[in-house]
């Protein structure tokens, strides 16, 4: 449909249809308008599978939904660090909204994990935002070469459960450029998400669906998203002001209510039509765009997409810790210990939750072994330890060769609508791996959670297999990878720390009442654990392989660029094991000096490559301005100081195997007003400046017995005399310069560096 038409269609509409079309017709569908022939359209949870209901709706996944398949959740996609196995992904989910007649999945959410504790972890990606924006990017790409919208989610600096529908991000420019933004802004400008759905918490004391600054102002005239932008589902505390900051569809419905505050403010002038026209333009464009492009071939074949789900949870699961106990033989005797590889977690509670057609733990996956016994060790429901079953999980670790214990979180630890409020396993898994190395030296302990926990027993286990939650199949993807059918190919996309104590948001996560302070600014994951050097359990970027690969050549197209140009990096990657594999491949930057605080290195680039033995590869990078930026206040735009980066190839945040230096130039020149409270020191920085200051440098010497310009031998001390100079303001000249300087002297002084 042309813009024209859809532009002739509202111009036919009435004032009430108008408003009725700016929010939902129910939950989940677009409002339709029989008299003018404009169709509804639904839309569904998301992300990680269709939650598509019929009956009783809601939106914390506690009714039934349609039988669907559910795919390993965002925290492990992430982990896979492969983005075109997760625009497989999203190809199958596109090809089921189709089938099922959805013409939006809501998803993917890409929101930061700042800590370890946020009850949603699960679904979102990362603490680096690259990574966070390039799979959901790629999960995009996916959907919507079918012809099926998706939904970004939530936008913006919603990073907990706790006060969420009340709670206030407090987060300083730069961070948002650099972590949370950045989270957002590659996949909306590259991928070009159909919709963008905004979160429920406040920025900065203004709702995110009231927030003109981001959802006009960012994201549609820096970003140019043409698409519409949805609510949360009862974001909305003010439909007028919405619409007017760019929030085009409320959803759900609000049973009329809304609809009659925007009818009012139009009849009385408070609101502009043509702002409510633009919204219904922006819907109307993507009700069509699917309408028009209906793939009515397409079918749901959910044993097929299974067989997708299992085949991307494969490279999904972190091989974290290994001491040559893995893989396992097929012929060992090994004994399966714990609740979950009965019943696997394999999806996070609240509005992904997916309804699935069928599961298969690791315990499905191994029958017909008859070498592998189970023991279920633990209940999920209490943390108490059972000693029945306490003493049956010990005879069979006895009996084995090998003990896999499967641990992680329960459903209630971790979920949509709370967070958790300690970063432990529940107590009776603790209890009962210590146990099982009492009786059993080869324990390898496989997870499932979708955020880091902690591991006392991390020294005493020979193996640790971060499982995540892995999706519907994920017991056939884990135990490929415990027999070694499958190779370990991803990589943790957040560093596990310590303990809760040592993340950076620590002493702020969850803020006082409705105030959330994102005290510790850029500094978020590795930027803040490796700048620091701290010691952490596992770090960003961590994850083994049954092969090994050897990184060298590592080449620059230059090492003298400027900030307006784009450099290729390039290093060679062997394997140089026996078994087929998957590295990915890192590069940091590190800006050597700065005048502003940075973290020690960041991500800007990685790729995934597959090598059969003995094959190398060369992958190539390329680098553009971005890499060696940080955002800067003073001109609000992404700014390079001149100066030397290292540019680093990593296996993970903490081993860096290769680096180079190369210097960037600056093509802007920051702009500098000098006042009298302007230092010496930021005077001499600039060397036209410095020049004309020559004059009262000399009258400051004669003061500390000294030249600043040329310290003498005969100087009290040139270092301090130095630094005196250097952090002294110009309105100093006053009272150290003898008289000699007047105020007149300085504003002349100023006056001719302003101008300059
Ligand atoms: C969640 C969204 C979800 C929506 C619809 C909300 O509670 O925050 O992620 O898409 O419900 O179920």
């Amino acid at each position: 449909m042309t813009s024209e038409k859809i532009k002739e269609l509202i111009s036919q509409m009435t004032l009430e249809e108008k408003a009725a079309m700016c929010s939902g017709a129910d939950f989940w569908h677009t409002e339709a308008v029989k008299r003018l022939e404009i169709p509804a359209s639904m839309v569904s949870d998301g992300p990680h599978g269709l939650r598509k209901q019929s009956d009783e709706a809601d939106h914390l996944g506690i009714n039934d939904s349609i039988k669907a398949v559910c795919f390993p959740a965002g925290c492990g996609t992430a982990a896979s660090f492969n983005r075109d196995l997760i625009t497989t992904m999203g190809e199958t989910l596109g090809n089921e909204c189709q089938a099922e007649n959805l013409s939006v999945i809501l998803g993917p959410a890409v929101n930061i994990k700042r800590s370890p504790l946020c009850g949603r972890n699960f679904e979102y990606y990362s603490e680096d935002p690259l990574v966070a924006t390039e799979m959901a990017g790629a999960l995009i790409k996916g959907i919507q070469s079918k012809n099926v919208g998706t939904s970004i989610k939530h936008f913006l600096a919603n990073n907990q459960e706790t006060r969420r529908m009340s709670s206030s991000s407090e987060v300083d420019e730069r961070t948002l450029r650099e972590i949370y933004l950045a989270a957002f802004e590659g996949a909306i400008t590259k991928q070009k998400p159909w919709t963008v759905m905004c979160s429920y918490n406040k920025i900065n004391g203004v709702y995110a669906a009231e927030n003109k600054t981001y959802l006009t102002d960012v994201l549609r005239d820096e970003w140019n998203f043409d698409g519409y932008v949805m609510s949360d589902w009862g974001a909305v505390n003010s439909r007028v002001a919405d619409l007017k900051a760019g929030m085009d569809l409320e959803m759900p419905s609000s049973f009329g209510i809304n609809d009659a505050l925007i009818v009012e403010a139009l009849k009385n002038g408070t609101l502009e039509e043509n702002i409510v026209d633009q919204a219904i333009e922006r819907i109307l464009n993507i009700v069509y765009r699917f309408d028009e492009n209906r793939d009515l071939n397409a079918v749901f074949d959910r044993d097929k997409d299974h067989e997708v789900a299992r085949h991307i949870a494969e490279e999904t699961i972190v091989l974290m810790k290994n001491d040559g106990v893995l893989p396992l033989n097929t012929s060992d005797e090994v004994a399966f210990i714990g609740k979950f590889a009965a019943q696997p977690r394999y999806q996070g509670g609240g509005s992904s939750h997916i309804n699935s057609h069928k599961i298969t733990s690791a315990v499905d996956a191994v029958k017909g072994m008859n070498n592998i016994s189970y023991a279920q060790g633990y209940h999920l429901e209490n943390e108490e330890v059972d000693a029945v079953l306490m003493a049956e999980a010990v005879e069979a670790a006895k009996k084995a060769k090998v003990a896999v214990i499967f641990a992680g979180l329960p459903d209630a630890f971790e979920s949509e609508g709370y967070d958790r409020s300690h970063m432990r396993l529940p107590e009776c898994q603790n209890v009962l791996i210590e146990k099982i190395l009492t009786v059993q030296p080869n324990v390898i302990v496989v997870l499932h959670n979708g955020s880091p926990v902690e591991m006392p027993w991390v020294s005493n286990v020979r193996g640790i297999v971060e499982a995540y939650l892995g999706g519907q199949a994920v017991g056939s993807a884990v135990t490929d990878i415990l027999f070694g059918k499958v190779n370990p190919s991803a990589k943790l996309p957040e560093t596990f720390p310590l303990k809760l104590e040592d993340n950076p948001s620590f002493l702020s996560y969850l803020g006082e009442g409705d105030k959330v302070e994102y005290k510790e600014g850029v500094f978020v994951g590795y930027r803040y654990y490796d700048t620091k050097k701290m010691d952490v359990l596992f770090p960003f970027g961590h994850g083994l392989s049954y092969t090994t690969f050897e990184y060298s050549n590592l080449k620059v197209s230059n090492d003298q660029i400027k900030d307006t140009d784009t450099m290729t990096v390039s290093v060679d990657v062997k394997n140089t094991g026996s078994m087929a594999g998957k590295e990915v491949v890192q590069v940091y930057v590190a800006d050597k000096v700065s005048t502003v605080i940075r973290p020690v290195k960041e991500l800007r680039e990685f790729v995934k490559v597959d090598l059969a033995p003995g094959e190398t590869k060369t992958v190539t990078f390329t680098l553009g301005k971005r890499a060696f930026a940080y955002w800067n206040v003073e001109i609000h735009d992404w700014h390079v100081e001149s100066g030397e980066f290292d540019i680093m190839i990593g296996k993970s945040s903490r081993d860096i195997v290769l680096s180079q230096t190369i210097t960037v130039t600056s093509s802007v020149k920051l702009p500098m007003i000098y006042t009298m409270d302007t230092t010496i020191g930021d005077i001499m920085e600039n060397p036209e400046a410095a020049e004309t200051l020559l004059d009262l440098t000399k009258v400051f010497a004669e003061v500390f017995g000294g030249n600043a310009a040329e310290p003498s031998e005969s100087a009290i001390s040139s270092e301090m005399m130095n630094a005196m100079m250097k952090f002294m303001p110009l309105r100093g000249s006053i009272s150290f310069g003898m008289g000699n300087v007047t105020w007149e002297t300085l504003q002349e002084f100023l006056d001719k560096l302003n101008k300059k």
